[in-house]
Order: C-alpha cells, then structure tokens, then sequence
C-alpha cells in the first residue's frame, strides 16, 4: 500500500542525513529535529520520502490522509516491560499503602514469587490471549517496538513457557518485539537455602535450552541487595555471552548495588532503573556505549526517589526511558503518562522525553537501524496525533491521551 499524509502540522524526529544517527546524547537530546507543515509517503511497509508542503511533488497514493493540525511522530519504542503475567496485585497495592514496603512483601514471599505461582497455574494459550490484549492497548497508546521480559516462571517449564508466549506474541503482531531472558528475577521458594543450585539451574540447564530454541534476544538479571548479588550477576553475564545472549540488566532499583559498573564491565545493552546514581555510576557509564535506561513509572508507582535525570543528561550521557509494565511496581504500558512524570518529576524537558523513547529506546533493543526516527528506509512505524498545539501538549495533557492513529509496517494498527 502507498500511504501519502499531507498538511502535517509538526513531522518529529526526522533524520535527513545519510549516516545511520545511533543514539542521542546530553545537550543533542533537548533538539528534537522537525519539519513545519510536512508531507510524508509510505511505500510497502517502508518510509518512502518527506518534506515540506511547499516543495510536495506530483505523487500517486492509495490512500491520502489530511493531517491538518496534528503531529507525526515515530512510533515509542519500549525497551523494558514485563508485559507477559498472569495475574494483577492489587492486594500488595492496598498493603504498600498501609505501609509495608515493596521489599517486605518480597520477603514475605509475595511480589515476584506471588507473579510466579499465578503464571505456572495459568495455561500457555491463555497467558497468551491475555497478553495479547494488553499489547493491542499499548499500541494503541503509539509503542510500535517492545522488549518483553521472562522471569515470572523461575522454573524451567515456566521461564520457557513465558518466552514461548512472546515468540507467539511476535509472530501474532505487527509490533517488533525483542525478548529478554530474566530467570534471575528473584530466587524460588525451593532454592531459598540452595541458591547456588539455582544458579547452576539458570546457567546449564536454562540457558542452553533458551539458546538453543532461539527464544531469547538478551539475559537479564535482577542485581540487588535481597535478590542476585554483583558476583552471581558477573556469572550470569558471562554465560549468557557464550550463548549469544547479550546483557540488559536491572540495576541500582532498590539500593547502590554496583549493578552499573558490572553491566559497564560485561557490555551490557542497557542498565535499567537507576533510582540510584552516583558520579561513581555516571563515570562507570561514561566510559562505555552502555545505555542508561530510566524507568520512573516504578518509582512513581512505589512511591520511591526518582532517577536523577539531569544529572546524567547534563553529563553528557544518553537516557532512554521506558515503562517497566508490570503487575507489581507499575501497572502501566502507557508511554505518553511517562513522558508527562519524566517531565514533572525528573525534569526532562518534553523534547528530551520524546528523544528518550524514540530513538534511545530503539537503542536499547539495538533496533536504532530501522526504528525510532523518521527517515527514508526505516520500517513506517507512526503516530498520527489528535489536532494539538504543540508537542509540549503530549506530556502536558497527561492522562488525556493525545495519540489518534498508528501505523505499523505502513498498515493502520
Ligand atoms: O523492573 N525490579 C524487578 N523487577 C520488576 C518488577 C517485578 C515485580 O514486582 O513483579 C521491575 O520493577
Ligand atoms: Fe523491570
């Protein structure tokens, strides 16, 4: 199909020189580089060419949409989510309110093992269908590329059963999707006094089965104080290397747990969460291609300290922001409500929220290639906004939903 969408009010995040642009960082992330009142063509699943009205040539089109008064954006690209559960915890909801933290819940055996028991109950097909529906409704929200996490199953049946459902998911959407391998998410009831064992489990026998079916992208861990310590993580890396997979971890949620500077030290793609940093973890990152990844919908659910933003920015690094969608420490797949807290509450300004999520999230899934700009050659993966004054609106409005049409491989989704 030939998509033409003429009278664009604001065309974002266009890319006009040849060189493949791989990341946006510090000062560069407050430029979101656009075209006034703009055209654009669609051909097959590509973007085909762009430009100013006042330049249009004579073009043929299946379909000609008018944009008068909206914005074009790329699609988000979300690069942390654990879209794939079975059941919500609003009861742990109700019980952090009363008081009791994310960390004694987890203790008490809820939080990530409460997730677990649910998924290993549940069947492959209806895991499937139920994620499927909140896929659909992140789509809808504009994300057009998506990491989705394992690591609600912590056994081997369940860890491959969740990574199954993704491979499904991908071969049922539109939406590029990259898969993440978390069996270290937090350690099993049955492995509590046998951590080692766990270990052992995750490395020779996982591993190789994950690997060897083809159903994971990366390996992630969750290094933390109370959940897998730096020298098991190191471990971990390191055998997910041998098997191609390559690492994006969680780190710095909960405590400075020297997650940072062991994902720097193993290459990882992205360290994500980040609540804290230091100049100790911004030097760490600074002397790597590692991505900073920011996921404040966490932080804003568990009502914990926000990532200091600004301060890696203003050192010069990138930051990617993403969702974390989860049912535990943030329930929410929707990107323009994170754009809107990173504004408020981290202080990024709109442009460097939009910059965070478009071309650094495809960063962090090493998708920047084909996603996360507008440029001729890149997949047709687009948002068509409402009629807004600004892009300022999108995370001003917050709440409101701002998003009005999507586009993926150059179909309507
Ligand atoms: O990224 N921090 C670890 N993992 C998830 C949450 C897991 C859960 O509570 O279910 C996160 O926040
Ligand atoms: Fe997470």
């Amino acid at each position: 199909m030939c998509l033409l969408i003429t009278n664009i009010k604001q065309l974002c995040q266009v890319e006009l020189s040849s060189e493949n642009k791989k990341k946006v960082s510090g000062k560069d992330m407050a430029v979101l580089p656009s075209i006034d009142n703009a055209w654009l063509l669609v051909e097959g699943e590509l973007i085909h060419s762009f430009g100013e009205m006042a330049t249009m040539p004579e073009m043929q089109a299946d379909e000609i949409i008018d944009a008068t008064g909206r914005l074009v954006l790329p699609t988000w690209c979300d690069s942390h989510t654990h879209l794939v559960f079975a059941a919500p915890r609003d009861g742990e909801f109700v019980n952090r309110l009363k008081g009791v933290s994310y960390e004694e819940i987890a203790r008490q055996g809820g939080g990530i093992l409460n997730s677990a028991r649910k998924l290993n109950e549940m069947s492959e097909s209806e895991l499937h269908d139920q994620s499927l529906v909140r896929l659909h409704n992140v789509i809808g929200q504009g994300t057009g590329a998506i990491e989705i996490k394992s690591g609600y199953g912590l056994c081997e049946e369940g860890e491959l059963k969740m990574l199954r459902v993704i491979r499904k998911l991908k071969e049922n959407s539109p939406v590029a999707i990259k898969a993440s391998f978390l069996a270290a998410h937090a350690y099993p009831v049955e492995y509590k006094e046998n951590k080692e064992g766990y270990i052992k489990l995750i490395i020779e026998k996982m591993l190789p089965r994950v690997a060897g079916e083809g159903l994971a992208d990366y390996m992630d861990m969750f290094c933390e104080q109370g959940f897998f310590g730096v020298p098991e993580c190191e471990r971990l890396m390191e055998a997910g290397w041998k098997y191609g997979l390559k690492p994006k971890i969680h780190a710095n949620q909960l405590h400075f747990s020297g997650g940072v500077q062991a994902g720097v030290k193993h290459k990882a793609i992205s360290v994500d969460h980040l609540e804290c940093v230091g100049d100790e973890e911004i030097a760490s990152l600074m002397a790597s291609e590692t991505m900073p990844t920011l996921l404040p919908g966490a932080a804003f659910f568990l009502g914990m300290h926000y990532q200091p933003a600004r301060k890696i920015i203003d050192a010069g690094l990138p930051v990617c922001l993403a969702t974390d969608y989860n049912p535990g420490s943030c329930p929410s797949g929707n990107v323009p409500l994170l754009l809107s807290i990173s504004c408020t509450q981290l202080k990024m300004t709109p442009e460097e929220t939009i910059n965070a999520v478009t071309l650094n999230g495809a960063a962090a899934m090493e998708l920047e290639g084909t996603y996360g700009t507008i440029k001729a050659g890149k997949v047709a993966n687009l948002i068509i906004t409402k009629p807004i004054p600004s892009l300022s609106y999108i995370p001003y409005d917050y709440g409101n939903g701002n998003v009005d049409k999507v586009v993926l491989k150059g179909k309507w989704a």
